[in-house]
């Protein structure tokens, strides 16, 4: 009888198809940015979400703490839902990696509004309070059971975050969730955040892998942090050979 491990999303194997997928591989050295495999998801990714560049990673959490390290100086604030993976299950990295103090808000499963967003800027003149620099959101969101945003509530917090300064950054972990019940594109999200983290290995049946989009500028910073971290990975062709399948076969946005 066949077996369905219902523990989690990350549990999944990679199917034949994209086995052999991976090992067909055309491989180089990444940290040369030699591999073109890699270079071909990185370009695939960035092009779905109408963005200059992408990033691949091992994980989910690098490439958050990655997007989170390039946004904020050290001091400064980062608003997110109680709930969100950054604050409760990425070791404490806001603190670790990017020096930044963190206001978890209390929002419904994991989601937030505009107008919570809006009360929780600190007066920027104010020298007792941290800086409010970056708003994350969570789509769908774990914790909240894979609870979504309505996509005009994320609109409006695109604006209360123009209208003061703030750049707003997305874990999508498991956006493609949203996208397969949703009108929205990938293009849609691409246009409001200023970036985004993607996970292969959720739901899309990676073994291993993850994106971050954004600006050229972004990446390229990030870039520089994921060797810091060391994760300058070299032959990295064949996870990304699983990812573009991925995206291609077995993705319908
Ligand atoms: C919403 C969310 N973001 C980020 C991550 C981190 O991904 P990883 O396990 O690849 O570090 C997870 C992992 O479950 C997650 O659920």
């Amino acid at each position: 009888m066949m077996k369905i491990d219902l523990r989690s999303d990350t549990v999944t194997l990679p199917t034949a198809g994209m086995r052999a997928a991976m090992e067909m591989a055309e491989l180089g050295d990444d940290v040369y940015g030699e591999d073109v495999t890699v270079n071909k998801l990185e370009a695939k990714v960035a092009d779905m979400f109408g963005r200059e560049a992408a990033l691949f990673c091992p994980t989910g959490t690098m490439t958050n703490q990655l997007a989170i390290r390039v946004h904020v100086q050290p001091g400064d604030e980062v608003i997110c839902d109680k709930l969100a993976h950054i604050y409760l299950y990425e070791g404490g990295g806001i603190a670790l990696n990017a020096f930044a103090s963190v206001r978890p808000l209390d929002g419904d499963l994991g989601r937030l509004t505009a107008e919570m967003v809006e009360r929780s800027i600190n007066n920027p003149h104010d020298i007792h309070q941290p800086i409010t620099k970056l708003v994350c959101l969570e789509n769908t969101v774990n914790k909240g059971g894979g609870s979504m945003y309505d996509f005009d509530e994320i609109k409006r917090i695109k604006q209360v975050c123009k209208k003061n300064g703030l750049i707003l950054h997305l874990d999508g972990a498991r956006l493609f969730n949203a996208l397969v019940e949703t009108e929205q594109t990938p293009q849609d999200y691409g246009k409001d955040f200023d970036s985004i983290s993607i996970c292969l290995s959720k739901g899309l049946g990676c073994p291993v892998g993850s994106v971050l989009i954004g600006s050229q500028e972004l990446v390229s910073k990030a870039r520089r942090f994921r060797k810091v971290m060391g994760g300058g990975w070299r032959q990295a062709g064949a996870l990304a050979a699983a990812g573009i399948y991925a995206l291609t076969i077995m993705s319908t946005a």
